[in-house]
């Protein structure tokens, strides 16, 4: 096999972009992966850098390059179209001549993953940091009340059994809400890396509805809401991991009722179609405006931040309940007027 042809075929097939200029700057070769990444048309041979590929900072570390005529290597990242390259510019020695070698390497996907660790290490620290600022908070004035009482001082007497009994109510709820953030995390990561053992069983969903739905009865009455259900008679059973399912009827139903002021309504139904179950979760709240719809699945979006929070909540509800519907291969969706009401839906196929 000849050399030429060996060193063609890998410059055609190869997924990296590869670009060769003279020492005037102009392209002498680019090979299939750059014309597509850079949707180039028509030839490039005789075209500037700056004609071919329309980025500042990639002409001037070109530019500089094959006028210094550098020998030593260089490294440039760019950001171009809403992709991100890495650029390696090397020197090619052929004889007197003189000409560069662009290499680029699309790296937007490590560029996303980075970012969405980055967020999401921010998210956690945020998240625990509140709590735990208020367990510090209140557990040293009650510590220090006790030192006083140890040492005769009237200690946690003037603080009053009240007070005391207050902060550590306090205390107890920050806890609860920091164990159910990392509860929900686990949950997440378990899913996302496909480390959940699934038990898939035929499920009768109106007796899911119901027995999961009478859990909210006193949550929805105390908030002065009407909680009810319609679920038909006759509907098929589903193939599904019976607790998962209910945790995503659980997470809807605890944002229906968190999201609906006193005086509305919830309502959860079933339907069959296509061969699948539909459930509904209906409420008269306060819906979801069209620019945040996109994002509410997503790990700690929040509409509300602080609204949210001081309801205890993280963020984290809806994002469970997307992957545990993806799972399933089922269906969601959602649907929703602000100051109206918004329904959630999702679907899973019928047992056959
Ligand atoms: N039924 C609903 N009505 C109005 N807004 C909703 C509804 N369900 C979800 N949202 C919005 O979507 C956001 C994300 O919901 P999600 O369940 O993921 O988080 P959360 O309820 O804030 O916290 P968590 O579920 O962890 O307790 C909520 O903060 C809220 O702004
Ligand atoms: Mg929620």
């Amino acid at each position: 096999m000849e050399k030429g042809a060996i060193l063609e075929t890998i410059a055609k097939e190869m997924q990296t972009g590869v670009l060769v200029l003279d020492k005037e700057g102009r392209a002498l070769y680019a090979n299939p992966f750059l014309l597509s990444a850079f949707q180039i048309s028509g030839g490039v041979e005789g075209r500037g850098i700056g004609e071919i590929i329309k980025n500042v900072d990639l002409r001037k570390a070109v530019g500089d390059f094959i006028k210094a005529m550098r020998k030593d290597p260089q490294d440039v990242e760019i950001n171009e179209g809403g992709r991100f390259f890495s650029v390696h510019v090397v020197s090619l020695k052929d004889k007197s001549d003189f000409s560069a070698m662009v290499f680029f390497q699309d790296i937007t996907e490590e560029k996303r993953l980075e970012t969405i660790k980055k967020d999401f290490v921010a998210n956690v620290s945020h998240e625990l940091r509140t709590p735990l600022a208020s367990i510090k908070g209140y557990s040293e004035t009650l510590l220090e009340g006790i030192t006083l009482l140890d040492r005769g001082l009237g200690g946690i007497a003037p603080l009053g059994s009240d007070t005391a009994k207050d902060f550590l109510r306090i205390i107890d709820k920050h806890a609860t809400r920091m164990s159910r953030l990392i509860d929900d995390l686990l949950i997440l990561s378990r899913l996302e890396s496909h480390q959940m053992t699934l038990v898939y069983a035929p499920v009768d969903v109106k007796e899911l509805v119901l027995s999961t739905t009478a859990g909210f009865r006193k949550q929805a009455g105390d908030k002065g809401l009407k909680l009810f259900s319609d679920m038909p008679d006759g509907l098929p059973k589903v193939s599904c991991d019976k607790d998962r399912i209910e945790q995503v009827v659980v997470n809807l139903l605890d944002n229906a009722i968190k999201y609906t002021p006193p005086g509305g309504s919830v309502k959860v139904s079933a339907v069959k179609s296509d061969g699948f179950v539909t459930v509904d979760v209906a409420d008269t709240g306060i819906g979801i405006p069209a620019d945040d719809m996109p994002r509410i699945f997503e790990r700690f979006y929040r509409v509300d931040k602080a609204r949210s929070r001081e309801m205890g909540g993280t963020g984290l509800g809806l994002a469970i309940v997307k992957h545990i519907i993806n799972i399933h291969n089922g269906r969601l969706n959602v649907e929703s007027r602000p100051g109206k009401g918004s329904t959630f839906s999702f679907s899973i196929k019928a047992v056959a």
